[in-house]
């Protein structure tokens, strides 16, 4: 694994311009992504770029990692919803090509066509990744099987504490999620890990130093073999 520590302007900068990289070789590529707040600025430098006309997606395909189970892609704080809002209406993508794992209905039949659905695209060309303060990835809490495809997960107690501030009450964050697994993550040909702030930090020491176990999911990655992980200062603060 290789390391980049920087602000979170300077690793969302790099971690856009590996996308776009990859991208502009392969214009139809797979393209894996994450919600939540770590990779927020990276979609906006994306929607730049390509306002710029320095990268399209007319193109790509795009697979999210995970989605709350009981929320329909309309809700707010669905992971869908997140994706049109923070990244698909600002770019030039074909929303037919963009997947995201379904929270209603018949959820249970998608997730489990989900990594069929990825290899039939022809795999995950680039994935990136944030990770919570429990070391999860995606909705995959410590004591998931290392071997494990897109599944149905119940979220651990601290990160429906952790989620929580994004809804009005922590009573509304659902407790379950669909989620690929560690094994279709580990699938894709390059992962970039992004995570910032002290709450972090101890993931990123458990990742980066500590023994590959599955009670810390994220620590499958030290077994990737193009895997970066980009931090701040003060995620990185227990490594140095
Ligand atoms: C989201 C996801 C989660 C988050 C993690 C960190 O799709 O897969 O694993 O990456 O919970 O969340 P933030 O970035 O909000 O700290």
């Amino acid at each position: 694994m290789k390391v980049v520590v920087g602000n979170n302007e300077q690793i969302s900068k790099l971690i856009a311009e590996e996308f776009i990289k990859v991208i502009n070789v392969k214009p139809n590529c797979v393209l894996g992504l994450a919600t939540g707040t770590s990779p927020l600025q990276v979609y906006a430098e994306l929607a730049k770029a390509n306002k710029e006309g320095r990268v399209t997606f007319k193109d790509v395909a795009t697979f999210n990692l995970d989605e709350y189970i009981g929320l329909e892609g309309t809700h707010n704080q669905s992971y869908r919803y997140f994706m049109n809002e923070n990244l698909f209406n600002h770019i030039d993508i074909n929303k037919d090509r963009t997947h995201v794992l379904k929270g209603t209905g018949d959820y249970l039949a998608y997730a489990n066509q989900y990594d069929k659905l990825i290899a039939d695209f022809g795999g995950i060309d680039i994935q990136i990744l944030g990770i919570g303060s429990d070391g999860h990835i995606a909705f995959n809490e410590p004591g998931t099987p290392f071997n494990s495809l897109t599944h149905v997960a119940e979220l651990a107690e601290s990160t429906i504490v952790d989620n929580s501030r994004l809804f009005n009450d922590i009573s509304e964050v659902p407790t379950k999620a669909v989620t690929m697994g560690l094994q279709s993550i580990m699938n894709a040909r390059k992962i970039v890990l992004i995570a910032t702030g002290k709450n972090k930090a101890k993931a990123i020491y458990n990742l980066l130093k500590g023994p590959k176990t599955e009670e810390v999911p994220c620590s499958i990655l030290q077994d990737h073999k193009d895997c970066t992980i980009y931090c701040d200062e003060d995620a990185y603060s227990l490594v140095k």
